[in-house]
């Protein structure tokens, strides 16, 4: 093979390697319909459920920060247990089968990113995901893609860094 040839075989793996990210990286607008018909509007609006409540450390680790089934049973043993909604709760706990959340926000595996940093600096979940406890689906509601991090990084008064290893492994 020639250097020509690897060359555009190079250009071709790439671009098919960003298509693929466009692809299955969700963006601003995405708002998957989930199993259960679960609405932020309702628990952290109407019925002011802290964020905290149920997202205890949001993405942090290996366990995802979407609260379990034990969480909702906390109330649903007991309140609107006549919802089909409801008994699709009843059903996990029952079986011990997690719920299947459809994840909303999911950033390359290339990316590195923690909200403790961005929580340790007093900043509140709406700064990024808007204005959740009007939602009933949630929604993505801004870019998420690299020029919107480092855009708010390069604030004066965020100063954050923005040298590539901040976020790339
Ligand atoms: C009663 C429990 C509960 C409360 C309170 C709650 N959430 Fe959630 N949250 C969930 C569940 C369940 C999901 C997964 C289903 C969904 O996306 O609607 C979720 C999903 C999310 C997601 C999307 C996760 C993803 O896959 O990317 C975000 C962001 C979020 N919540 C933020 C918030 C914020 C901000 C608040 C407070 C204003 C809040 N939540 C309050 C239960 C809760
Ligand atoms: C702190 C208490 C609390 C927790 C925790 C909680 N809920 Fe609720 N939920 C409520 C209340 C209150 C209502 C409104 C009941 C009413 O309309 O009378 C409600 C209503 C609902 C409804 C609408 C039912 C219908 O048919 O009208 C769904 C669906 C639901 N919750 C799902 C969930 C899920 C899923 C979880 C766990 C992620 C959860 N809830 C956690 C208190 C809670
Ligand atoms: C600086 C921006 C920023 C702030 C502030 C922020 N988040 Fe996030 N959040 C993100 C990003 C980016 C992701 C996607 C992470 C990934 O895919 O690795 C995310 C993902 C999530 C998820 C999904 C995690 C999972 O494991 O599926 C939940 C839930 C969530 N955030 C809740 C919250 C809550 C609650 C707050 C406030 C306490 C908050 N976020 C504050 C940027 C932020
Ligand atoms: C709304 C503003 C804002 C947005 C949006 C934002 N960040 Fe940040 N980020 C900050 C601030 C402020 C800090 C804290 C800097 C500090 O404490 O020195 C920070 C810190 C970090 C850190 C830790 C840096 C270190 O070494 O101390 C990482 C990693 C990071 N952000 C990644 C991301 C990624 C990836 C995204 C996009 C998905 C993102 N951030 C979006 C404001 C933001
Ligand atoms: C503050 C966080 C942050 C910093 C700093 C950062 N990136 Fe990124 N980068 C991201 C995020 C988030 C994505 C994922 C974008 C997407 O999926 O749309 C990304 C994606 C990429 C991609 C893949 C292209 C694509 O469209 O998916 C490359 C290449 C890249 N970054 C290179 C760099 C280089 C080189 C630097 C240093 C000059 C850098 N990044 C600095 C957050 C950052």
């Amino acid at each position: 093979m020639n250097a020509r040839y690897l060359t555009i075989t190079g250009i071709l793996m790439l671009a098919a390697a960003i298509g693929f990210s466009a692809c299955f990286n969700p963006r601003q607008g995405y708002a998957p319909e989930q199993p259960i018909a679960f609405s932020h509007q309702l628990h952290a609006g109407i019925n002011e459920i802290p964020c905290g409540y149920c997202h205890v450390n949001p993405g942090e680790g290996p366990v995802s920060g979407v609260p379990s089934v034990n969480t909702c049973m906390n109330c649903h043993s007991q309140v609107k247990t006549d919802s089909p909604e409801i008994q699709k709760i009843h059903k996990s706990w029952r079986d011990g089968t997690p719920i299947k959340w459809v994840k909303v926000h999911d950033l390359p595996d290339h990316v590195q990113f923690s909200h403790t940093p961005h929580l340790n600096r007093g900043m509140d979940c709406s700064e990024c995901h808007g204005a959740v406890n009007r939602m009933d689906v949630v929604e993505v509601t801004n870019p998420f893609n690299m020029g919107w991090c480092v855009d708010c990084h390069r604030q004066p008064q965020h100063n954050a860094p923005i040298d590539c290893v901040t976020c790339h492994y």
